[in-house]
């Protein structure tokens, strides 16, 4: 792309929060903007799904104004999509990027699913594809991990990408309340949606996590390949359970890759996955407090970095937004085009049965000769090690001669320990099993 137009016109499509906030801050930075840029920014339009509806920002002249993303795309040389959702933004960026305008989005899910299509059209017409706000809000995480650490190897990311979940959890563990009780409370104060689906249940975490394999790994990895769970089966015992060892529950995206031999296994290739995860109180992801976010990165020359900030919310998300504009706008007028998909390792993704964790698992047992012996040989069955046993006494709630049992293994397959939890529950000795959940990070 080489911008024949000064100044450059960008397009926004997209008014909600993070469109707005984008727009005021190309207002407020103009003169700031135009001299990093080498031109000043003209707004040339901004879409929107209804005219008639008022706007988050004031003074936006209602001629710019239009519904049709798709064709005010086409005009642009930069295009600034932070609509959402895959329909009409997949659409709108390709036309984009076929009319010869760079493109900026915040939009995971879109890129989790159709990065590949829209690198390729990015490619084919020379132009750039920016998306650091998609992953951890303002932090840059992105670009360190696509340009400054392109001379290394990343091993692992630990990431805490979602806000909504990591408010709620924080306020779990702070107030030993419930799941439920935080959520309708977060939902009041505007901290989760209405419908909480795409965070609680870990879909923008896996989004997220696909982004980051991909661009950590050299790799193709979309949503598919991420398995997920997310935070609603988490109870306030749960939370407590883990404060007894010194641990917090924290929703993890983590992807890792794995070479031939790596940790005695055969397997090579990428492993991508998102559920809640015990974090030893000393590990940096433990301080990531409230709606936060915090990225972790452990790479073979560099060593362990970690990102934080937040993770959400309009200015901090613009401020993303409009850094990848001044870079996109930049090598637009440069006739330059900064780094595109790089899958050159194409690693295949690997069932999560295969990733190495540990778990720390309660039982409420029968208190009665033999029953640890019991427990510890479903362990060994599977080759299995315990690190550790805890035992408490049941206490009036679990009636007379039961037992609470916690234990926390050492590193296993993710499949064994699942088939070690089955056979525990099928135990005549253990009454139920109170939870089971991974510990990482250490
Ligand atoms: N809903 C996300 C969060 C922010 O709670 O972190 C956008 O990805």
């Amino acid at each position: 792309m080489s911008l024949k137009r000064q100044p450059v016109r960008v397009a926004v499509l997209g008014c909600g929060t993070v469109g707005s906030e984008t727009i005021r801050l190309l207002r407020d930075s103009a003169k700031d903007l135009e001299a990093r840029i080498g031109a000043p920014i003209e707004l040339i339009g901004v879409a929107v799904k209804d005219k008639t509806a008022p706007l988050p920002i004031d003074g936006l002249d209602p001629a710019i104004l239009t519904e049709d993303p798709v064709a005010l795309a086409e005009q642009a040389d930069v295009v600034v999509e932070l609509m959402g959702g895959i329909e009409p933004a997949r659409t709108a960026i390709l036309a984009a990027l076929e009319a010869g305008a760079g493109v900026v989005t915040a939009n995971k899910a879109l890129l989790a699913v159709h990065g590949p299509e829209l690198y390729a059209a990015a490619q084919k017409n020379g132009v750039d594809l920016y998306f650091e706000a998609a992953v951890g809000g303002a932090i840059p995480i992105l670009r360190p991990i696509r340009e400054s650490l392109a001379g290394d190897t990343v091993r692992r990311i630990l990431g805490i990408v979602n806000g909504t979940t990591n408010y709620v959890l924080d306020r779990m563990t702070l107030e030993g309340l419930d799941f439920e009780e935080v959520l309708a409370d977060a939902q009041r104060l505007g901290y989760a949606e209405a419908d909480p689906t795409a965070d609680v249940d870990g879909f923008d975490a896996a989004s997220k996590a696909a982004i980051l394999a991909s661009l950590a790994f050299h790799t193709r990895v979309s949503l598919d390949d991420v398995y997920r769970e997310g935070i609603r089966d988490i109870t306030a015992d749960d939370v407590a359970a883990a404060a007894a060892t010194g641990h917090v529950i924290k929703l993890l995206a983590i992807v890792e890759r794995r070479g031939p031999g790596d940790q005695g296994t055969p397997d090579s290739g990428v492993i991508a996955r998102v559920h809640p995860a015990l974090v030893p109180l000393d590990h940096p992801l433990a301080s990531v407090h409230g709606a936060f976010n915090a990225i972790y990165v452990e790479s073979e020359a560099a060593g362990e970095l970690m990102f934080y900030g937040r993770g959400a919310g309009g200015r901090p998300t613009a401020s993303a937004v409009v850094g990848d504009l001044v870079t996109v706008a930049r090598h637009g007028l440069e006739g330059t085009t900064g780094p595109g998909e790089s899958t050159y390792l194409a690693l295949p993704t690997l069932d999560v049965a295969k990733a190495l964790t540990r778990f720390q698992i309660r039982l409420v047992v029968k208190d009665q000769p033999g029953v640890l012996a019991g427990v510890a040989q479903v362990f060994a069955a599977e080759g299995v090690s315990i690190e550790t046993v805890r035992q408490t006494p049941g206490g009036p709630a679990l009636g007379n001669g039961h037992a609470n049992l916690t234990v926390v293994t050492h590193q296993a397959t993710e499949g064994a320990l699942q088939r070690v939890v089955a056979a525990l529950a099928g135990l005549d000795v253990v009454e139920r099993v109170a939870g089971a959940i991974r510990v990482e990070g250490e």
